[in-house]
C-alpha cells in the first residue's frame, strides 16, 4: 500500500513490533501499512463514526488483513483497554481533540508506551498541555503535501522542561534535527504570523496591542531560529 508523505512519515515512527491503536483511523490505511510493513503485530483501529469505521473495515478486508486489524466503534480511547496496546496514534484531528481524548482516558495512557500524534491545528497549545500532564516530547517530524506541511509529535510519559516558549510552537526535535521542511515551514509561519500583525496594526485596543506584541515576538523569534539553522 502507498501511503501519502503524512500517513508514511507517521507510520514510519511506530515502534517495530508494536501493538498499536490507531484513533480516528477513517481510511484504515495505515492499520494495513502497518501490518503489511511487518512494523505492527496487532492494529485496533477505532474511530467515532460508522461511516468512516466502514470504510476501514473494506481497506482491511481488501487485503485480506481480518484477523489482525480488529475495528472498534467509539470516542477516543474509550473502546481500549488497559494494557491492550503499546502505540497509540493520534492523527488528523485538531491539537485539543487530541488532549482531551487523552485526558479523558487516563487509565489506558497510562499502560501505553509510545503515543504518536499528528495535529491539523492548535499544535502550540497541544505540546503545552503534553508537558502539562506529564508527556515528554521524544521526536518530531514535518511532512509535506502540495503546499501544506504537517507536523507529527511522538512522545512518552515523562517530565519535559520546555526551555523557550518558541519550542511549543516550533518544536525542539525539528530543529535539533534540522528537519529537511523547517526552513520552508518557518517561512510559512512567518508569513501567517506577519499578516495577523497586519490587520491588528489597524485595530486599537488592549487586545489587539497584545496581539500584535505577542506577533512581533513570534516573528523575531522565528527569524532567530532560521539563522542559526
Ligand atoms: C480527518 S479524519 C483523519 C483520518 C486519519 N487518522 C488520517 O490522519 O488521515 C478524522 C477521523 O477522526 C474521527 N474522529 C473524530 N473525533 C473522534 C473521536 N473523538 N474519537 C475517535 N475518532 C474520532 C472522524 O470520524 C474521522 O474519521
Amino acid at each position: 500500500m502507498n501511503l501519502s508523505p503524512r500517513l508514511r512519515t507517521i507510520a514510519d515512527l511506530v515502534p517495530t513490533n508494536s501493538i498499536v491503536a490507531d484513533i480516528g483511523t477513517d481510511h484504515g490505511y495505515i492499520p494495513v501499512y502497518l501490518i503489511k510493513k511487518g512494523i505492527a503485530k496487532k492494529v485496533i483501529a477505532c474511530d467515532i463514526n460508522e461511516g468512516p469505521l466502514e470504510n476501514a473495515r473494506t481497506t482491511i478486508r481488501d487485503n485480506n488483513l481480518q484477523n489482525i486489524i480488529e475495528t472498534r466503534l467509539g470516542s477516543g480511547l474509550k473502546p481500549i483497554k488497559p494494557d491492550e496496546v503499546n502505540t497509540v496514534i493520534i492523527a488528523g484531528m485538531g491539537g485539543l481533540l487530541i488532549a482531551d481524548i487523552l485526558m479523558t482516558s487516563i487509565e489506558v495512557v497510562d499502560t501505553v508506551k509510545n503515543f504518536i500524534l499528528q495535529p491539523m491545528t492548535a499544535q502550540e497549545e497541544l505540546r503545552k498541555w503534553l508537558e502539562e500532564h506529564n508527556f515528554k516530547i521524544t521526536n518530531e517530524k514535518l511532512a509535506k503535501e502540495g503546499d501544506k506541511i504537517y507536523e507529527i509529535i511522538v512522545a512518552v510519559k515523562g517530565k519535559m522542561v520546555v526551555k523557550d516558549t518558541i519550542y511549543y510552537e516550533l518544536g525542539y526535535n525539528l530543529i535539533k534535527n534540522k528537519d529537511p521542511y523547517l526552513i520552508e515551514y518557518i517561512n510559512l509561519k512567518i508569513e501567517k504570523y506577519s499578516q495577523i500583525l497586519n490587520e491588528v496594526l489597524k485595530l486599537d485596543s488592549t487586545k489587539a496591542n497584545q496581539k500584535k506584541l505577542e506577533c512581533i515576538e513570534k516573528i523575531n523569534k522565528l527569524k532567530k531560529v532560521k539563522k542559526c539553522l
